[in-house]
Parts: structure tokens; sequence; C-alpha cells
């Protein structure tokens, strides 16, 4: 038996929304065919966006999404972008493929997108080749109301409004390939860049992010932040709102042999889930760093690109990075996503790489079908820690794995409580070879504990709360499970898919339900 302890009294911090954001590159087939098909296509589609893709989407909450690159924004040229379609340079996407990058997605598609899904906007500066003047204007063109050159240009290019841009990138990777820099260079680049990302509302300021650390390059952090953030600016805390960190689950032991994302053995998926653990020390070890200057916490460390990176599908391009999606990385996710609730105090957002049909996707697309994967279902399962409040809690785990030095724990957990009182309890079991008898323990809810109430495991949680934490009356579940290797394919969309979970009982002192091996399990009550 396994203690679950939640004290649903103790809140612990704010889980951001944007902690379940999204990264869309142009990149293989992420925006073309992904996630924009263009007006005249036969697949049924809003604006050039796929009506089938965007419903997908809406129902995991997408907060967030991070455009142009990754690699691609440091390369991009926001004018390409924009006029007549016709008109558009044609350009080769050389990271990416060599293939031709019509540019018919451009900031106005950017944007629609962004409007249908309902979410924030993260645009990411090309600082590595473009100008500080290119830059600027490209803010000025997004987001200046009133009479200037660039806003007078969109509104001749269709769009008198300005949009909002809530967060701005000032470069991606500048320490690869957004220029190669080290952190001395960038930081300073960084400082005079960011000078002209300007604010022109007064009713709301643009989060800028900084070039953050590769992995485990804690040096890069430590100089950036004594450059950008130590010295004050414009902002009360300096020069940045965010840092980010970059950080792949590669299986393999090196880049040439990263691993198949379908075909691996049972040694290969703890390995795997034993480096998607290693953002924990991550996040803990640079979060460290970024308390030395922010004690506060006013930024926040901003994972803007996490997940599995595997060897591409055989037969398909090597630059477009297209991967299948197993259960594997559902408990990637789950772990991963369990593991930035917790430290949410300091990650205030995330943004999975990446959105459809590149890295670890949620979405997977074949002209006009569409699969979603079990790492869409663990974000369907999660959504509702979207900006509720982290709760203290703990659950015993013990190491698990076939091989010492790649061992995971086999339970991982987070709890949040949301704005109409629902407790919500997300838990991971990594083992393939056992279940686990979970006791929950919880105090804090306003009229005691689950225990002894009398409505029955299964019954709809949201309906019995009157204002507070609200009485535990009603347990609402859900679960993914499989075996390690099952996976969603246009053939059997529906493989891995969330099921009703009714296995909890009430006990003395509160619930216990069993979770089996490789699964991932959501209470709400
Ligand atoms: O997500 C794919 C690539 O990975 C991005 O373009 C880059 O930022 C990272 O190296």
């Amino acid at each position: 038996m396994a203690k679950l302890k939640v004290n649903a009294d103790h809140v612990l911090g704010k889980i951001n929304k944007e902690i379940y954001g999204h990264f869309s590159e142009h990149l293989g087939r992420c925006i073309y065919e992904g996630l924009y098909v263009g007006e005249d296509s036969q697949i049924e589609n809003v604006n050039g966006m796929r009506t089938d893709v965007i419903e997908a989407l809406k129902e995991i909450r997408v907060p967030v999404l991070r455009w142009p690159g990754g690699c691609f924004a440091d390369e991009y040229h926001w004018k390409d972008g924009i006029g007549l379609k016709d008109g558009r340079k044609k350009m080769i996407n050389t990271h990416w493929g060599g293939v031709v990058e019509d540019n018919s997605f451009g900031t106005h598609e950017y944007f629609e997108l962004c409007r249908q899904l309902g979410c924030e906007s993260y645009v990411n500066g090309n600082l590595g080749s473009g100008t500080v003047q290119e830059m600027s204007e490209w803010v000025e063109y997004m987001t200046f109301d009133g009479v200037s050159p660039m806003a007078d240009l969109r509104t001749k290019n269709g769009h008198a409004e300005p949009w909002r841009v809530h967060y701005f990138g000032v470069g991606n990777e500048n320490w690869g390939c957004g220029g190669n820099m080290n952190p001395d260079f960038y930081a300073n680049e960084y400082r005079r860049y960011q000078t002209y990302v300007r604010d022109y509302h007064q009713d709301y300021r643009i989060n800028k992010i900084c070039c953050g650390p590769n992995v485990d390059d804690y040096e890069w952090t430590r100089k950036v932040l004594e450059t950008c953030f130590a010295h004050g600016g414009q902002n009360a805390h300096g020069f940045m709102n965010g840092l980010s960190l970059h950080y792949y689950t590669v299986p393999g032991d090196d880049w040439q042999h990263k691993g198949s994302a379908t075909d691996f053995d049972e040694k290969e998926y703890y390995r795997t889930l034993h480096k998607a653990y290693y953002m924990e020390e991550l996040v803990r070890r640079h979060g460290a760093i970024m308390d030395e200057f922010d004690p506060k916490k006013e930024i926040g460390l901003m994972v803007d690109e996490w997940g599995t990176w595997y060897d591409v599908e055989p037969g398909t391009n090597p630059g477009f990075l297209y991967q299948q999606n197993t259960m594997r990385d559902a408990l990637v996710a789950a772990l991963t996503l369990n593991i930035f609730n917790k430290h949410c105090d300091r990650v205030k957002m995330a943004n999975i790489a990446q959105m459809v049909n590149v890295l670890q996707s949620v979405i997977l697309t074949d002209g006009a079908q569409m699969v979603k994967t079990p790492t869409w279902s663990v974000f369907r399962m999660y959504r509702d820690h979207q900006d509720a409040q982290l709760v203290e809690s703990s659950l015993e785990s013990a190491p698990v794995g076939l091989e010492t030095e790649y061992s995971v724990p086999n339970l991982s957990e987070s709890v949040s409580v949301a704005a109409d009182g629902v407790l919500h309890i997300t838990v991971a079991n990594l083992s393939l070879s056992d279940a686990y008898d979970i006791e929950v323990e919880i105090s804090g809810c306003a009229q005691g504990s689950a225990a002894g109430k009398s409505s029955a495991a299964g019954a709809s949680a949201g309906t019995a709360f009157a204002g507070g934490l609200g009485t535990c009356d009603g347990i609402k579940g859900e679960i993914l499970t499989g075996a390690m290797t099952d996976k969603n394919t246009f053939e059997a969309p529906d493989a891995v898919k969330i099921a009703a979970f009714d296995g909890v009982k009430r006990t003395e002192t509160g619930l216990s339900f069993e979770i089996p091996a490789c699964s991932v399990v959501h209470l709400a009550l």
C-alpha cells in the first residue's frame, strides 16, 4: 500500500495555465498540413486552419502557442510572411529538410490560429540573423494601435486592430542554432534587442523571454542573469520576465542513435522515463541559481521546448522529425507535467515540442486523417490543473527499472484545487509490472475528510461543493492505460484512449484505489 497524503489547506502556489503550453515551428508537417491547409483545401477548414485539429486542440484547452521557432525563428524575416500570398517570398528552410517555405503562413495566420484556439500568443523574434530594427518593427506591426508606418502596413494588409503579444522571445537557442554565441555576448545582445521590444499599450506589458540554457548549462544561466537581471532596467526586475530552458528526452546514448518511437524494449522504456525524470533536477538546479538573483520568484523559468525525441519514422524525411507516440510518451508527459506542477513557483510556462506531426505531438495527421496521441490524452486528463492552486501532497514511491543507473520512481503525483473547489489528483504509475494499492489521506476539505460520505465512487464531481474547498462528496475518475508500446494509428485511432475509472473505494481514513501498471489516473473530488 502506497500512501498519498494531501493537505488541501496548504496551498503552495498557482499552476499557471501556460505550463500546458505548446510549440509550433515551421518544421516538417507541423504548420503546413498539420495546422494550416490553406483556404482552398479539400480538408474542412476555417480560414485555412483545419477544423478537426482545432477541435481536438480545443478539448485540451491550449493556453499559449509558441511560434515560429525554434531554430527557424532566428532565420525568419517576418516581412516575408505578410501581404498578398502570391507575392510572398519563397525561401529554403535550411534547418528543416531543405524544403521550400512559401511563407503562406505568417503573422496574420498565426494570430488567426490563436484566435481559433482561444490561446495566448508567444512570438519568438530573430536575434541570430535579424536586425534590431526588424524586431522592433515586428512588435510595432503586431501591437501598435495608432498611426505609424507599421500599424499602417498592418491595416493595409487587412487587420486594422492590433493583436496582443503576451510573450516575446528575444532569440532562440542562441548558444547553438541561434548564432553560436557565448553567454556574455548573447546577454549584451539581449539587452540591446529587448530595449526595442516596446510596450505600446498602457493596459498590459509584453513578457520578454531571454534565451536560457541548453539542458544543464548552469554557467549560461548564471552569466545571462548577471547581465540581464541583476542590473535592473525597464522592468522592476531587470530586462526580462522569463528565462527559457530546453531539454529533450532522448533514450539513446547519442543523437545518431536516439532510438525508435515504437520499437523498444523494457530497458529502453525505463531509460526513457529515467531521462525524462532528469527534468526535476534541471528545474531545481536552474531554479536555485535564479533564486540567488530573484528570491521573490518574479521571473519564470519557461521550459519552452520539452518532450521525447526519437529517430524519425522509417521512410519519412529525416528533417521533418515525424515520430509516433505510445503509452511510453504518455508516461513521459504525465511525469513531466507533475514535475512542472510541483515547481509552479518557478516554472511559469512550458511548451511541449511540438503540437502536430513533429516530435512528441499531441496530434498526428495524414492527409485528411487525424489521430489524437496518448500524449493528447494526458493533456486532456491534466487540463483541470490549469490555473488551479497547487496543494501539498506526498506519495510514497520506490525506484523501479531494470538497470540501477536507469531507475525512476514508480509513482508520481500532483494535486491541485481548481477555482470551483474541485480537488484534482493526477497519478502516474511508471512500473511495467506492478499495480499498486494507493491509500489517499486527505485533510483540509471544508467538512473533514472524504471518509464516510455516502455518494458512490464514479459520481460526478463539481456538484456538491458549496464554496471553499467543498465537501469532497463526489468522485470522478478517469484512466489511461495500456502496454508500453500501445499507440493510436490512422487505422486504429482509438486503441489508446481515456476510460472511466470507477475503482475508488472509501475507507476509514479516506479513499483507496489500485492503479494498474503503466497507467495514468485522474481523480476529481
Ligand atoms: O524542436 C526542434 C528543435 O529543437 C528546435 O527548432 C530547436 O530550438 C531545438 O533544438
